[in-house]
């Protein structure tokens, strides 16, 4: 056989063993999920999470910051959720969105979160709609953040204090991996592989 095709089955069989860890059926069903993107180049991972949660019988409905529509289309969402993307806050069909969505979710979750949004969140603010989403929610329902980002911008004291305060309110901050990063460094700061984040979000509802 030769070498070419040797790898080329060699990293076929990687890809099905790191599709068998993900949960195929029963992660949870008949949930509803708001899933929120912001503008990270994982933006494409979030996508395999979201796919998993409605293949498994639960409602997702997303939220895109504008940056994260300059990752991934809103026809991949759409097609994904069978739901419209928001973005907007105003001179949207969904007017009141920000109210709305924390009453109708089980579970709110950011992923991927840039420090960008972190850190928004963390002083409060509430100028685009998943920061007044975040404020409607008042931790009634579990909100999980995911952050992606590179290593200086995770390690930064802006990020860390953000990360921390947020955690104090009674936010879910999942860990990184560690890694090789998009942008060619290694280290903290790099999107929890898909498979986990199913599991977190199982552990917040309750069915893991
Ligand atoms: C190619 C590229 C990749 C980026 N990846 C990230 C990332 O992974 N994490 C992050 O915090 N910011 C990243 N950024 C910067 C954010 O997109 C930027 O801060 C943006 O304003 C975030 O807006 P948002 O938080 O409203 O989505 C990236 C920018 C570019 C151009």
């Amino acid at each position: 056989m030769s070498q070419l095709k040797k790898s080329f089955l060699h990293k076929n069989q990687e890809i099905n063993q790191s599709e068998k860890k993900i949960p195929e059926v029963g992660i949870c069903n008949g949930k509803n999920i708001l899933f929120q993107l912001t503008g990270s180049i994982a933006c494409y991972k979030a996508c395999i999470v979201i796919s998993k949660l409605v293949q498994s019988g639960n409602q997702v409905r997303t939220l895109a910051s504008e940056a994260a529509l300059k990752f991934i289309g809103k026809a991949t969402l759409e097609g994904l959720t069978d739901n419209a993307v928001i973005t907007e806050m105003f001179g949207t069909r969904f007017p009141r969105a920000h109210i709305d969505l924390p009453d109708w979710a089980d579970l709110l979750i950011l992923c991927p979160a840039t420090a960008n949004t972190i850190n928004a969140l963390a002083a409060g603010l509430a100028d685009n709609l998943i920061g007044s989403t975040f404020l409607a929610n008042n931790f009634r329902k579990p909100y999980l953040i995911a952050p992606a980002m590179n290593t200086n911008m995770f390690l930064h004291p802006a990020t860390q204090e953000s990360l921390k305060k947020l955690e104090a309110w009674g936010v879910r901050i999942l860990p990184t991996d560690e890694g090789r990063l998009a942008c060619g460094t290694s280290g903290p700061g790099r999107l929890l592989e898909p498979e986990k984040i199913l599991l977190e979000i199982m552990k917040c509802l309750g069915t893991k």
